[in-house]
């Protein structure tokens, strides 16, 4: 169905109970299904289909057997099909800002249509990357034609999470399917009709079983996605510890895997820095707005004594003046939590933040109204005075809190910094060209930024090092890379 479907209640249960196998939106062999409630309001969305290995199995042997004509499509003309669901997307953007912050709780203004919007510009950048599939010739021998050849892997699995699923699903299906891969995806089990109704679109122009999708719960149907011996590669956004398991799966096969996972990202403040801009580039690198949950957000920020007092109170202002609510009421800038387990999971950690004698600076204020009392809603907590050991500053918490830490010289908070299983992502502020090279070269993470705080941009190599993952998404390299193998061929011509 490509009508435009602008409620999204009634799209949620269009997509009630189904897996998309071979281009068709079909019922789990178990006949199980789980619920999906709103994050605001607790009440029922939809029931979605509860995958297991069977379905699995049915999912992949469909993406199996579609490679094969796949990958016999030439390049550029995948990148021409690629590009036709990319302007399909942006079409359907409207209803798939709604669904999303539905089942997820993003508010739509501020989150969920920016990200609906961005996957048009994804599909569209590696659309035009099919013609760069290319190998190169070797000078070994005069009488010996020598080259690599790029290859398709096969059938790739990829694993999503919750928190921006529509843009994470964009990043690794449009490469992989670019390559010449087909892919199987498994949705994250808190949001899993944004990106069903994605596939239900792209299976208006993709060949029947290029592209599948199959929801359910980690081990009963991420599990067996990873160990199926058909599935040649892994890709996999989520916790570390998943991450691990999914690793570990992989090993036992040999097949490859990228990894996206946490973060706990720096954001070093300077006393010379542009104030009215860094804490504009603090509240948006802390994704208040999506309360947090963001594998980037600038959940450690350290601040010079300078400084420190004026960033900590404009910061507590701006996001005292952002309003939390309805995620799809146009008004609301912040949304809520996606579940209760991650509800929990924050709240425990505000109680450590104060056990461990910080000031839990609490900003803006819980929505009125019954409807939204169920809801998981949690007042964003700007920390101050935290000892550098508390687990609020050293853990990803995935949540609206955030610790601002003072101090004196760059060495120390370069240092600070630096002392942290995670590498993803880290901003520097500064006016200063020496400092802000200086931080660029010895910050270790992934993606450094100076007086600025972008998301993920199509084009730019985007990942982690250390605890934060294997592998780059988003760019040509990632395509190349992750989604590629590399064959050698020796023609000897005596
Ligand atoms: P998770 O890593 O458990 O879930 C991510 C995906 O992995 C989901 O689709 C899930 O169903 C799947 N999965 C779970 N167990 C699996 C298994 N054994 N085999 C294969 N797939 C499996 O993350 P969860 O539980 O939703 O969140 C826990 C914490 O993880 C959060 O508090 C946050 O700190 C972190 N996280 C990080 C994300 C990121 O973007 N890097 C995204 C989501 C969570
Ligand atoms: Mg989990």
């Amino acid at each position: 169905m490509t009508d435009l479907v602008l409620d999204p209640h009634a799209l949620a249960k269009h997509l009630q109970q189904r897996h998309l196998i071979g281009g068709q939106l079909v019922a789990p062999s178990s006949g199980q299904s789980f619920e999906v409630a709103s994050p605001a309001t607790g009440a029922l969305i939809a029931l979605a289909a509860a995958g297991d290995a069977a379905d699995v199995d049915a999912a992949v042997t469909s993406a199996a057997t579609a490679q094969v004509a796949w990958a016999k499509v030439s390049a550029r003309q995948r990148g021409k099909l690629i590009g036709a669901c990319g302007a399909l997307l942006d079409a359907h953007k409207e209803e798939l800002a709604r669904l999303v912050a539905l089942e997820t709780g993003k508010a739509i203004r501020t989150e969920s249509r920016i990200e609906a919007g961005v996957l048009a510009d994804i599909f569209h950048f590696y659309a035009g990357l099919g013609s760069e599939l290319k190998g190169e010739t070797i000078p070994f021998h005069p009488d010996m034609l020598t080259m690599t050849i790029r290859e398709p892997i096969g059938v790739v699995g990829a694993i999503i999470p919750w928190n921006a699923p529509l843009l994470l699903m964009a990043l690794k299906i449009a490469p992989a399917l670019v390559a010449g891969n087909t892919v199987v995806v498994k949705s994250a089990e808190e949001a899993p009709f944004a990106v069903l109704r994605i596939c239900e679109l792209m299976a208006t122009i993709l060949p029947p079983g290029v592209f599948n999708l199959v929801s359910g719960m980690g081990p009963e149907c991420g599990a067996p996605l990873v160990a199926h011996p058909k599935v040649g590669k892994v890709t996999f956004t989520g916790s570390v510890e998943t991450g691990k398991i999914v690793a570990r799966a992989a090993a036992e096969k040999l097949i490859p895997v990228t990894l996206e996972l946490g973060g706990k990202s720096p954001m070093i403040v300077m006393d010379d820095c542009d104030l009215d801009r860094t804490v504009a580039g603090a509240v948006a690198g802390m994704r208040f707005t999506r309360m947090g949950q963001s594998c980037t957000a600038a959940s450690r920020m350290y601040v010079q004594a300078g400084i420190h007092d004026r960033f900590v109170a404009a910061l507590r202002a701006k996001v005292d003046a952002m309003l939390m609510g309805d995620p799809l009421d146009e008004k609301t800038d912040i949304g809520t939590i996606i579940s209760r387990a991650q509800f929990e999971k924050v709240n425990a950690y505000i109680a450590i933040g104060k056990a461990d004698g910080g000031t839990a600076n609490e900003c803006s204020a819980l929505p009125t109204g019954d409807a939204f009392k169920p809801g998981y809603y949690v007042r964003p907590v700007i920390f101050t005075d935290l000892p550098g050991s508390s687990r609020v500053i050293r853990e990803e918490i995935f949540g609206p809190v955030t610790a601002v830490i003072k101090f004196d010289d760059f060495e120390q908070a370069l240092a600070a910094a630096n002392d942290s299983e995670y590498g993803l992502a880290a901003t520097l502020w500064t006016r200063d060209l020496k400092t802000a090279l200086d931080g660029a070269r010895r910050l270790q993470a992934g993606f450094v930024q100076v007086n600025q705080n972008l998301v993920v941009q199509p084009g730019l190599s985007y990942g982690g090092i250390k605890s934060s993952g294997l592998g780059k998404e988003a760019s040509l390299e990632a395509m190349l890379d992750h989604f590629t193998t590399k064959k050698t061929v020796i023609l000897n011509m005596t």
